[in-house]
């Protein structure tokens, strides 16, 4: 699966959301996240997000690798949402998302 890890974090560009034919991206408080079990792996997002936050589960950068559990766990904890555009903004993140210091 692709993931969006931490560039996202205070930009939230959502140039991923209008590219994404599976409406499987979530927006947190602050940033975005890719359901692992919604994704097609099409790639589509990661060829359009500005500041280069999204990768594949497999090619995240070594300081990056906690994000592929960050997106999962953060989604798990939607239960099983229709898609993003059903459900909104979700005013929360996960945990090592809230605790990142402020820009
Ligand atoms: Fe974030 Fe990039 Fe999407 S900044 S909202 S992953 S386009
Ligand atoms: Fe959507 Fe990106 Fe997956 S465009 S289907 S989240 S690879």
């Amino acid at each position: 699966t692709y993931v969006i890890a931490q560039p996202c974090v205070d930009v939230k560009d959502k140039a991923c959301v209008e590219e994404c034919p599976f409406d499987c991206i979530y927006e947190g408080e602050r940033m975005l996240y890719i359901h692992p079990d919604q994704c097609d792996d099409c790639g589509a997002c990661e060829a359009v997000c500005p500041v280069e936050a999204v990768r594949y589960e497999d090619e995240l950068p070594e300081g990056w690798r906690p994000f592929a559990a960050v997106n999962a766990e953060f989604c798990a904890g939607l239960g099983s949402p229709g898609g993003a555009a059903s459900i909104g903004p979700i005013g929360r993140d996960h945990p090592l998302v809230a605790a990142l210091p402020k820009v």
